[in-house]
């Protein structure tokens, strides 16, 4: 059995699905459960389409120590968050330190922390007039947002862009840089 990793979403779960695609065929990795703290959540149909365990969590399970405890029994060892909106409880943070990684829409440590998330950050970039933005691949810890970044990938951010254009040409980023990333901390780092 290779690193089971549980990947944590709230919404679509675009990223999820590269991801769970991505380790499929590895023999080392693989993506063995989604959380997500949503019953409409896009990720359900994903992970149910790739025969993935899907957890639903809460503020609730996540504070009392449930989902913690649905992880172990899992055999989880590392936790992707891929656009997951609840804070993850500091008991978690501690149980699976340096082993939990986010992946964020901007180059922090600018745009990032709260309320920074999904398109309120491709909008705080374009109103700030930035010439570029990019994907920012972390550590989770305490702060949050302040973990030890692993990766950062650039991009320009156009005249023309709305947030529509910004947000795609980000997305394309993730779904190109995510998986390795993940792959190449986990061979070397873990
Ligand atoms: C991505 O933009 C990611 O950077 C952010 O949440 C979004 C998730 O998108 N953390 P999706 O649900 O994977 O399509």
């Amino acid at each position: 059995m290779g690193v089971r990793v549980a990947v944590f979403a709230s919404g679509s779960g675009s990223n999820a699905e590269v991801l769970i695609k991505h380790f499929k065929s590895h023999d080392g990795i693989e993506v063995s459960l989604v959380v997500t703290n949503r019953y409409d959540a896009g990720v359900i149909a994903r992970a149910g389409r790739a025969g993935i365990k899907v957890l639903k969590t809460s503020r609730k399970d996540l504070e009392c120590g449930l989902t913690e405890k649905q992880l172990r029994a899992e055999n989880i060892e590392l936790i992707v968050l891929a656009g997951f909106l609840l804070h993850i409880p500091r008991s978690i943070i501690q149980s699976f330190k340096d082993r939990i990684i986010n992946i964020h829409p901007a180059l922090l440590p600018k745009f990032g922390g709260k309320g920074m998330y999904g398109s309120h950050v491709h909008e705080a970039v374009l109103a700030a007039g930035d010439a570029e933005s990019g994907i920012t691949i972390h550590l989770v810890n305490e702060e949050y947002d302040k973990g030890r970044i692993l990766v950062q990938y650039r991009c320009p951010v156009e005249e023309s862009d709305t947030i529509n254009t910004l947000a795609k040409r980000i997305q394309t980023l993730e779904h190109a840089h995510f998986a390795s990333t993940i792959e190449d901390y986990i061979l070397n780092e873990l």
